[in-house]
């Protein structure tokens, strides 16, 4: 072999490890969703336990994180908020390695980084701080290869913690209850998507908005979700979560409806939910892989 042909090998063998590095980067990187709605009530905590446990279920390596300050995701994940030693909120506001304030919670299948009211502070103290918008997104850097999906549970405002969560996500998922004012208020929540998409993170996108606690007998909800179906076409969710006693009993035993009553509808419900939003996140890696070819 000459010289240059082995040359032309050694070329070859890099140009193959780094795409086989590009590959497993593009595959290891975390999906990151913020679960968003200013609107109090409409279950993003909900959604955002059970489409993180059902994530878990189908093996997928999943970390949730609890971005408001009531800790009902936090509670809801089999930790108790008021005993926490570590939590969100020295992630944002003192530096502290995010791995140690993560928690492994072995009951549910995945991790946690939780919170609780001392998150309030957080709001004001941030203000102070430069970069506070890129709090999150840099500390969720040193974590984002250890998941394939990061689901962030926003606080019920567009407060700088929501801004946090749709600077480091790369979607949206927006839980909607199918009634006279649900269409109330998105539009600040897309205005800000926007912004945020204009201004510091160019990859978020609406990845998809749910319909919750559902009622097919309900003629507003039906009527409801025909209009939210001509606006945002299939953005929808096929999935629907019908309105089940289950899920809201749940959180009281602190678990994810799926460790608390798997067969309940609510459980059927955010295990779909789950499957469509891996196939959304399957065709998306796939598409960039092709524009990137
Ligand atoms: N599909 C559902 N069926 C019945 N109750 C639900 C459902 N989704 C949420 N809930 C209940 O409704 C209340 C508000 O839901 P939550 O997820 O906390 O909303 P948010 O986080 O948007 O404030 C909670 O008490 C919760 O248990
Ligand atoms: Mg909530």
């Amino acid at each position: 072999m000459s010289y240059s042909r082995a040359h032309k090998c050694v070329i070859l063998a890099q140009d193959f490890y780094l795409m086989i590095k590009d590959f497993k980067r593009t595959k290891l990187m975390a999906k990151i969703i913020a679960v968003a709605n200013q609107k109090g009530g409409v279950g993003k905590t909900t959604t955002t336990v059970n489409l993180t446990a059902s994530l878990a279920l189908v093996q997928k390596r999943a970390l949730l994180i609890d971005l408001d300050p009531q800790g009902n995701a936090t509670m809801g994940c089999y930790i108790d908020k008021h005993e926490l030693e570590l939590s969100v909120l020295d992630v944002l506001l003192a530096d502290a390695d995010i791995k140690d304030c993560i928690q492994k919670v072995e009951k549910i299948g995945f991790d946690v980084l939780p919170a609780n009211s001392d998150l309030t502070a957080a709001e004001v103290e941030l203000m102070n701080i430069e970069g506070r918008e890129l709090r999150l997104r840099n500390a969720l850097a040193q974590v984002a290869d250890d998941y394939d999906y990061i689901v962030i549970d926003c606080p019920p405002s567009l407060n700088m913690l929501t801004l946090n969560a749709l600077v480091s996500a790369n979607g949206v998922l927006i839980p909607m209850q199918c009634e006279y004012y649900a269409l109330e208020g998105l539009s600040s929540l897309i205005e800000t998507i926007d912004q945020v998409k204009s201004s510091v993170n160019p990859n978020l996108k609406i990845e998809g908005l749910v319909r919750t606690m559902y009622d097919p007998r309900n003629k507003l909800s039906t009527d409801v979700s025909a209009q939210l179906i001509e606006h945002f076409g299939d953005k929808v969710f096929n999935t629907v979560v019908p309105r089940n006693v289950r899920l809201a009993e749940a959180p009281s035993h602190g678990l994810p409806i799926i460790n608390y009553d798997r067969s309940s509808k609510g459980a059927l419900a955010y295990f779909s939910l789950a499957g469509e939003v891996v196939r959304r996140v399957r065709r998306e890696t796939k598409a960039k892989r092709t524009a990137a070819a």
